[in-house]
């Protein structure tokens, strides 16, 4: 029987749960207390989550955790983090303290220009259209006067206006490329507000708007976190030829794309952790942030490194297109929080605490790689979420713990050798 359903989103949320429990779980009562298990007490909270999308069922939860000791610019952070993958917040923490003491983390805005376009088909002469588009172009300006009028006070608005000829392309096909400054908020809603409004002027019976958008490419917002010091304040012993191994793991991601996306993976570990604390958009910073690290045709690494006259360098520039105002940063409590304790950052100083988590990570996935290789640290977490699901003491979690310090862990080892533990404490 069909599970095709009319009407879904008009259920009350008991019954939503019901029906998908009914129709899509294999013991319907588990299921049900495993969504409601996650459902918050404060009624108004869960109000709040339930309105968020439609048809929601449960919270979906992801850890919440903090990375102290960042020092970006000579301005103590600590950052929030919601991530689920082991070992990228401790990394954050531990490369945040390691860089404290060699003069911090220093970060520049490069710019902070953003992009829609008007997509549009004209089948007639090229010249003729960008004579009506310069004819219009001030009365398309006027026309978003009263939608960029909030946005102008605070600095903001449209930057610029112009034709673009793409029938090279595809035939028929121009676009109205608008550049804008969305100071603090992302500006997803004004920028499409404003492009469906000059669409609307630029109408005519010979030009099909084919649709108007915000672009989430955004090479002209651009954030640079680096560090720097002396190549002998890098590593315990073997200072130099540690840090050379490091550029050269950089200049493999800088010419290789299979190890780029594993290398910008691990920037992203940083990046969407922050992002998502922030309650920004994180589908739109990782499509923006791929598409920017391809810009010269190759999928490449997003960070560099050099040594020169004996100073080690690494710097990594992000498109970053966020906000602190607007969407859920106010709305969601915990990105409310996040960003106190962040200080409450505007947009352009958040951008720069998002690219020094992504350098952080990075680094620490680096000098991990290029050190002891990435598993023993790994392990060790894998390690200790093996020994939580026994039922160990103390002593016994202690013991496996120095047991399968130089050994490989695998589940069943780990296992295998409680039982044998057991087994021997019960002689
Ligand atoms: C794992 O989440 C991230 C790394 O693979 C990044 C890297 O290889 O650089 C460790």
């Amino acid at each position: 029987m069909s599970k095709v359903i009319s009407g879904f989103s008009k259920l009350s949320k008991q019954e939503k749960v019901d029906w998908l429990t009914d129709n899509f779980t294999e013991v319907g009562i588990k299921a049900k207390e495993v969504l409601q298990q996650y459902w918050n007490e404060d009624r108004i909270l869960q109000s709040l989550h339930d309105d968020f999308v439609e048809n929601t069922v449960s919270n979906f939860y992801l850890p919440y955790a903090v990375a102290p000791n960042f020092v970006i610019n000579g301005r103590d952070y600590t950052i929030p983090m919601a991530v689920e993958e082991s070992s990228v917040v401790a990394a954050a923490s531990m490369v945040a303290k390691f860089w404290s003491s060699r003069g911090g983390i220093k970060t520049t805005i490069l710019s902070t220009r953003k992009s829609g376009q008007i997509h549009l088909m004209y089948a007639g002469d090229a010249g003729g259209l960008q004579f009506y588009f310069d004819k219009m172009k001030a009365q398309l300006l006027r026309v978003t006067e009263p939608i960029t009028e909030n946005m102008r006070l605070r600095g903001g608005g449209i930057v610029d206006i112009e034709l673009r000829n793409k029938t090279a392309e595809l035939p028929h096909y121009y676009q109205i490329h608008v550049t804008f400054q969305t100071k603090d908020s992302m500006g997803a809603n004004f920028i499409n507000t404003c492009l469906e409004a000059i669409a609307d002027a630029f109408k005519r019976p010979d030009i099909e708007i084919v649709m108007s958008i915000l672009s989430n490419y955004v090479p002209e917002c651009v954030v640079r976190a680096e560090v720097s010091c002396k190549v002998k304040d890098l590593y315990e012993s073997d200072a130099k030829l540690y840090a050379e191994k490091f550029v050269q793991a950089v200049k493999i991601a800088e010419i290789e794309p299979f190890r780029a996306v594993t290398h910008n993976k691990g920037i992203m570990n940083g990046v969407d952790a922050v992002v998502i604390a922030t309650g920004n958009d994180f589908r739109a910073v990782e499509a923006g942030v791929h598409a920017y690290a391809s810009r010269n045709g190759k999928y490449a690494s997003l960070s560099h490194a050099e040594i020169t006259n004996g100073i080690f360098r690494f710097w990594l520039d992000l498109p970053l297109s966020l906000g602190t105002v607007g969407g859920l940063t106010k709305l969601h409590p915990l990105a409310k929080l996040s960003l106190e304790i962040l200080q409450n950052p505007n947009a352009e100083e958040l951008m720069q605490i998002v690219a020094a988590a992504g350098l952080a990570q990075n680094f620490a996935a680096l000098r991990a790689l290029t050190t002891t290789g990435i598993q023993k640290g790994h392990m060790k977490l894998h390690l200790t979420n093996i020994i939580k699901l026994l039922d160990a003491t103390k002593k016994e979690k202690d013991f496996l713990i120095q047991y399968f310090e130089n050994k490989t862990v695998s589940h069943k080892a780990v296992v295998d050798k409680y039982h044998e533990m057991r087994r021997e404490n019960e002689h």
